[in-house]
């Protein structure tokens, strides 16, 4: 259930629920007090221990009485009647009069009884009746007398005596004060419920974002409900992997960085330590024919080649890592161009004993656009791997083509010693170099392919590799139109 949802309806029930304990315990007492329901119709003063109320009441319906048997004027002066209001008031009564038959004084609380509705004239009585005036209904003392001119004079007493009425008047403190404890007692509960469905999740996050910042990244919470602090302690859950997984190739990176530190501090040391060697030949007279010296020379000169290869290619890398290398897009026909490509490389390739086949369909449309001098770096990065790395007699090279609707494909595929299948997925992460050939005497850096990577991803292309060991290496290079 989500937090809305329990909120909206924790909302109903704190209004829903007291009312009806409200009304559960208010049918309750009425039984405990009255015992019985049925009582209720006959809930009225007389019935009840009003002794108090009763006496005085009796009281001042003799006073009344005396008073219109000695001076019945004076009963009817404005002054006696104000006078008496606040009798009346005391045993929350009210008086109406009534000369004939209209109605000459009511008491404000009586103002709006519909007077028709009172007995006739006559019918005195003494004791409190029950009468149905309207739509209310009232305890009744009549008394009825003459005046010296003749006319009918009516006083009524009267007490408003709706049994719920009268049933509320007396438990009204008991019944106000139990109100206010369900509420509280109501408000109180569902607060805590609720609250504790939801402290609790955010306790566990809290203590599993405590563990992140102490840089645990091992501490796994899983959400119990499905509400929004579950789908966030999901979302959490799915930071934490992945800033794990990042934290991982963070490592990686570092220690391939390290590693790369002291394959330069290598490769650039034996290639200088034996240019050292060869001009300390030459200087000393070790070469002492022309040939010895023009040999010395040679390999000073490959020597000097490779590690301008290998600085070359680490700029290069730095360049593209910081996108700070132009690229010059133009439109080419791909397959003219690695034809031409493959026509200049063909003669060292022959040299070098290599089988080339290259297929592809002519009637395909291979215009892509490219950058020519990059490309020509992605393919020699791919190709210089396929013959340093080559382990066979007869060295076969495959470079097939073919497009589709959206894009053309290339793949340059050796029958190479292949790349074992846990190194495949970081092939091409930079500095990242297969364990088989880190301790072969090929060198190299680790760059070559993330360089290709980078290239081909600026053309919005893939490159992807599928090997098979002791089969072969194919690289497949998707560039889009
Ligand atoms: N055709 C292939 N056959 C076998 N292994 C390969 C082939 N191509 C790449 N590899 C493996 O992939 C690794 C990464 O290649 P990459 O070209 O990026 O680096 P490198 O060749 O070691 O160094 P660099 O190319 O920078 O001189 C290589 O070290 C090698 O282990
Ligand atoms: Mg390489």
């Amino acid at each position: 259930m989500s937090i809305k949802l329990r909120l909206i309806l924790s909302n109903i029930a704190m209004i829903t629920v007291p009312i009806i304990l409200f009304m559960i315990t208010s049918f309750l007492l009425m039984i405990v007090f009255l015992g019985d329901i049925r009582e209720m119709a006959n809930f009225l003063p007389e019935s009840h221990n009003y002794h108090k109320t009763k006496q005085e009441d009796t009281l001042l319906f003799l006073s009344l009485k005396e008073k219109s048997a000695a001076d019945p004027e004076e009963l009817l002066s404005k002054e006696y009647l104000e006078a008496l209001n606040k009798d009346l008031k005391e045993i929350d009564s009210g008086l109406i009069i009534r000369k004939n038959d209209d109605v000459i004084y009511a008491t404000s609380e009586l103002k709006r009884v519909h007077t028709q509705g009172l007995p006739v004239f006559g019918a005195e009585k003494s004791f409190r009746s029950l009468e149905k005036i309207g739509e209310q209904t009232f305890a009744i003392k009549q008394h009825d007398f003459y005046l010296h001119d003749g006319s009918q004079i009516s006083l009524f007493l009267m007490r408003d005596a709706s049994p719920w009425n009268q049933f509320v008047r007396t438990f009204f403190p008991i019944l106000f004060g139990l109100c206010l404890l369900i509420l509280i007692a109501t408000n109180g509960l569902l607060a805590y419920f609720v609250s504790k469905s939801i402290i609790k999740p955010i306790n566990q996050l809290k203590k599993a974002a405590h563990f992140i910042k102490n840089g645990n990244l091992e501490h796994s919470i899983t959400a119990s409900r499905n509400d929004e602090i579950g789908q966030l302690t999901q979302a959490f859950e799915e930071m934490r992997i992945q800033l794990k997984a990042s934290h991982e190739v963070q490592k990686q990176y570092e220690n391939n960085r390290k590693e790369l530190i002291a394959h330069i501090s290598h490769d650039l040391k034996t290639p200088i330590t034996s240019i050292k060697g060869y001009i300390e030949g030459i200087r000393d007279g070790v070469a002492d024919t022309p040939e010895r010296r023009a040999r010395y020379i040679q390999t000073i000169y490959t020597k000097a080649v490779d590690m301008d290869h290998l600085i070359d290619e680490l700029f290069l890398f730095s360049k593209l890592d910081l996108g700070k290398v132009p690229f010059e897009f133009e439109k080419i026909d791909i397959k003219n161009y690695l034809t031409d490509f493959f026509e200049e490389l063909s003669f060292d390739l022959r040299k070098q004993n290599v089988e080339l086949n290259f297929q592809f369909n002519p009637q395909g449309d291979y215009d892509v656009l490219v950058d020519r001098d990059k490309f020509k770096r992605v393919l020699a990065n791919i190709i210089n791997n396929s013959l340093k790395y080559m382990d066979k007699d007869k060295k076969e090279l495959t470079i097939s083509m073919h497009s589709t609707n959206e894009n053309v494909e290339i793949s340059i595929a050796d029958n190479g010693p292949g790349i074992p299948d846990k190194s495949i997925p970081f092939i091409f992460n930079q500095f990242y170099r297969a364990e088989q050939s880190r301790n072969k005497l090929t060198g190299g850096s680790g760059l070559g392919l993330s360089i290709a990577k980078m290239i081909i991803e600026e053309h919005n292309g893939v490159i992807k590799l599928e090997s098979t060991i002791q089969v072969g290496t194919k690289i497949t290079i998707i560039l889009p139109y």
